[in-house]
């Protein structure tokens, strides 16, 4: 299965055809950084308006650090960047504020994209957390 998916996609934009149409249609909120840049927001989908009211147009240029706020864990903050440092992958739970103002849970993951050895984004999964 997982062979015949990888050889479907080789062809031409076959993977970032794919890629578009599951963050586009993805239930959870997709954010992605370019790690080139100082990790601002290079894409945002429609559920991560959903989740903060922030439009995906509006936050191209920011960093996602603009969710943060005064309840913010910065222990969880600060085992982020950590995971970051090292190149490794990120799951954790933290107070993020919506566009209107309204606190909630962000509960997240944080990957990096490689080419080669060398990481070019960081993709984060969305959604809110019920429980801390
Ligand atoms: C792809 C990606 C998504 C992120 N999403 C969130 C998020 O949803 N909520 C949050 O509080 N921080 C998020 N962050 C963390 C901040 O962008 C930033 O990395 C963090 O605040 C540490 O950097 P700073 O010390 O400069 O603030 C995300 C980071 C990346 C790379």
């Amino acid at each position: 299965m997982a062979g015949s998916l990888t050889q479907l996609m080789k062809g031409a934009d076959g993977g970032l055809a794919l890629l578009q149409v599951l963050a586009e249609n993805s239930f959870d909120s997709v954010l992605i950084t370019d790690a080139s840049a100082g990790n601002k927001i290079i894409y945002a989908n429609k559920a991560f308006k959903k989740l903060t009211g922030h439009d995906p147009a509006s936050v191209i240029g920011s960093s996602p650090r603009m969710l943060q706020g005064p309840g913010t864990d910065a222990k969880v903050i600060a085992r982020l960047s950590s995971a970051m440092k090292t190149g490794s992958k990120f799951e954790g739970k933290a107070i993020n504020y919506k566009k209107d103002g309204t606190p909630f849970i962000m509960y997240w993951r944080v990957l990096p994209i490689k080419t080669g050895k060398k990481i070019i984004a960081w993709v984060a999964i969305q959604r809110e957390g019920s429980v801390i």
